[in-house]
């Protein structure tokens, strides 16, 4: 009866050391078994250039930029969704494990991780031994784009086809997928820091004003709008000409002009994609709409621009950066789910 009781707790105490990560190139989210959604943060340190020592971590180290850029660098870790700086997402992950009270001593987690589209047999291992690092007893793998379906909300196993489009910061994943399957994915690193380094070279060029990556992305998510309504915009930067701060005003037809060959470059991607698939895939997906995540699937306009261009549907989902990190919430919380879908 005691022995029932102890394992009942003790089991129960196992059951919510399981951690769900989506390591982003641009955000880090952490899942809690039972808990739900525990952090999700910039996935970015800020160091400073002469000493190399990491001074700000997060939200801390993005707020920290914008004052003293002389002297701060901010290092990404992630690049196009694969880790490219290992020792600064270890350090960055136990940071958010100590912020968040996540201890992996004594007791050590299970660990689920989302893995990008297209990563090659190197990046996978590079996943799952950062996972070892964070201190885990298992580390299990899941497909991202399958893991942004269940967030969003779709129900994956039916059968019939789906297809779904995941834009984040340093690539794009979309993939059509039938009876829990990917039965086509294809990965583009076109998505939200290829838009803001666009933007950073348009001001150049047309405006000869120098403006940060910071200052990009701000007037984006402000102005950006490629169908309808322009909106206007004050962007300060520093002017090639007089080496002076200035400021100018652009509107939304700037920023078209601006990043309209990488929108058009990604509406190709999904019509190829479209076009290598069955005819009654393609019916069904004609029939049901493309469902359309990630952070930058809330650049204004671009869920009407696909679907005036393709002649379909395009759904945009609300919560847009949280559906990766809420697909795995459902994957841990739901253990066949989870076998179905590990690598
Ligand atoms: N309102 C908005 N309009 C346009 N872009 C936005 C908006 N809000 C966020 N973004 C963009 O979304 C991107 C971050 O999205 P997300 O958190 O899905 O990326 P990630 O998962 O970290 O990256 P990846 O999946 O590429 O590894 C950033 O480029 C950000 O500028
Ligand atoms: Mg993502």
């Amino acid at each position: 009866m005691t022995y029932d009781i102890i394992k009942d707790i003790v089991g129960d105490f196992m059951m919510e050391r399981i951690l769900g990560i989506d390591l982003g190139t641009s955000n880090v989210s952490i899942y809690q078994k039972k808990k739900g959604k525990i952090l999700q943060e910039p996935c970015v340190v800020a160091v400073d250039k002469s000493s190399k020592e990491i001074l700000a971590y997060g939200k801390d180290a993005k707020r920290m930029y914008g004052k003293t850029p002389e002297k701060i660098e901010l290092i990404h870790p992630m690049k196009e969704g694969v880790i490219a700086d290992f020792e600064v997402t270890d350090q960055l992950i136990q940071y958010f494990f100590k912020k968040t009270k996540i201890h992996t001593g004594f007791m050590k987690p299970k660990i689920i991780m989302s893995i990008p589209l297209d990563v090659t047999k190197a990046e996978k291992s590079a996943f799952k031994e950062a996972g070892e690092r964070m201190g885990s007893r298992e580390v299990i793998l899941v497909d991202g784009i399958k893991a942004a379906a269940l967030g969003s909300g779709m129900d994956i196993n039916l059968p019939k086809a789906s297809m779904i489009i995941d834009m984040g910061y340093g690539k794009t994943d979309m993939a059509v997928l039938s009876l829990g399957e990917i039965i086509k994915g294809v990965s583009i690193p076109i998505a939200g820091e290829k838009i803001d380094s666009k933007l950073v070279s348009y001001l150049k060029q047309k405006y000869k004003l120098l403006i940060g990556e910071k200052t990009a992305e701000e007037v984006k998510i402000e102005a950006t709008s490629l169908v309808g309504k322009k909106k206007e915009v004050e962007v300060r930067g520093r002017d090639l000409i007089t080496n002076l701060p200035h400021t100018i005003t652009i509107d939304s037809a700037d920023i078209t002009e601006a990043i309209q060959e990488e929108i058009y470059t990604l509406i190709d991607e999904i019509k190829n994609l479209l076009e290598d698939i069955h005819p009654e895939m393609a019916a069904d997906i004609a029939k049901e709409g493309i469902i359309l995540t990630g952070g930058s699937s809330s650049l204004t306009g671009l869920d009407e621009l696909i679907s005036y261009e393709l002649g379909i549907p395009v759904h945009k989902i609300k919560d847009s950066e949280s559906s990766t990190i809420e697909g795995i919430g459902i994957m841990l919380e739901n253990i066949k789910s989870l076998e179905n879908n590990s690598h």
